[in-house]
């Protein structure tokens, strides 16, 4: 028997934890490895994925406005970067920032972002950290003001204890003097379960590419033929659900485990929250931040909130 390769011990202890419960479960962090980011950009130009063009529409039409919650010398540190395309939007109205300070979980997509960003800002500072923005970030006291952005409504993959927990630790930042949040809004089932489960099979490759990830890095045996995408929207908790539905009674090696599935059942990969303005500032309240302003497109689809410390 071949030595089994085991590139990601946290992976493969978090896989184990997930995979042992009566309701199997992954967090949906794993899904960014440089393939899963190039996935999830593939996502933002699809019809049926309305978050991204939307939210970009709001930056663009409010990007002066947006920019006024700024101070001078101000650090922008923004939340699951990813490619930073919306960021743009934010700095080429923003010459007095003291650094851009792109924060994510997808090491080697976050390097190539900001080598890009250094080329196009070249008198800018740009400080990437790898770092999983579900755990306090340590950001030192340098005296300046901070602004945090956090666009496409990454914040509704959290739980809402988890929302409300990264939303204080944002307030807890030194010098900190504005959140800019993107949420995506509540709306049809039809709208979101389209925007989940796209024509083209994009989001399902992107649901799917977490199993090819274990196998890669924790040696998983898992055949992705024999699982299904699938996406549901769960009205009683306002969220859209990703799932990896087994399509046969059949068993997985996950390091030294043998996992069984059922036919039929599901590995929960994602939750994608969806607020109104009511929830989310209730949300943001509690967690010591005021609603500053409350920008949405002419359809209410998505939502860009500027909160201040209360
Ligand atoms: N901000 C971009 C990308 C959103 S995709 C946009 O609006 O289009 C979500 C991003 O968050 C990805 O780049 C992913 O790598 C990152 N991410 C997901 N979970 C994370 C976590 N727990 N910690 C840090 N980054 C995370
Ligand atoms: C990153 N996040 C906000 C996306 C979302 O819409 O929840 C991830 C995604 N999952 C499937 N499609 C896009």
């Amino acid at each position: 028997m071949d030595a089994l390769v085991i590139r990601n011990p946290e992976l493969l202890a978090d896989a184990l934890r997930g995979l042992s419960q009566p309701r199997k479960f992954m967090e949906p962090k794993w899904f960014y490895d440089t393939e899963g980011s190039a996935l999830f950009e593939r996502i933002t130009d699809l019809p049926e994925y309305y978050p991204t063009r939307t939210e970009t529409a709001i930056l663009t039409a409010a990007a002066d406005r947006l920019a006024a919650h700024v101070p001078e010398g101000a650090e922008l540190v923004e939340l699951g970067s990813g490619a930073s395309v919306k960021t743009r939007l934010l700095l080429d109205r923003l010459d007095g920032l003291s650094a851009y300070v792109p924060v994510d979980i997808s090491a080697a997509f976050l390097k190539e972002t900001a080598r890009r960003l250094s080329q196009s800002y070249p008198a800018l500072p740009i400080r990437p950290v790898v770092a999983d923005f579900t755990r306090p970030l340590r950001l030192e006291d340098a005296g300046h003001s901070r602004v945090g952005f956090f666009p496409g409504s990454t914040l509704g993959n959290l739980d809402p204890a988890g929302a409300r927990a990264l939303l204080q630790g944002v307030r807890d930042w030194p010098g900190v003097r504005a959140f800019i949040v993107g949420i995506d809004l509540i709306k049809d089932e039809e709208t979101l379960v389209r925007a989940y489960d796209d024509s083209a099979g994009v989001t399902a490759a992107f649901n799917l590419n977490l199993l090819h990830r274990m196998n890669r890095e924790i040696g998983a045996d898992f055949d992705t033929d024999r699982f299904a995408h699938r996406a549901i929207w769960n009205a009683g908790k306002a969220r859209i659900e990703m799932h990896l539905e087994s399509l046969a009674d059949q068993s997985v090696r996950i390091g030294p485990r043998d996992i069984r599935f059922a036919k039929g059942e599901t590995i929960h990969t994602e939750n994608s929250h969806k607020f109104s303005e009511e929830s989310f500032s209730t949300q943001a309240e509690q967690s010591g931040w005021t609603l500053a302003e409350f920008l949405t497109d002419a359809d209410r689809l998505f939502g860009v909130a500027v909160l201040e410390p209360s």
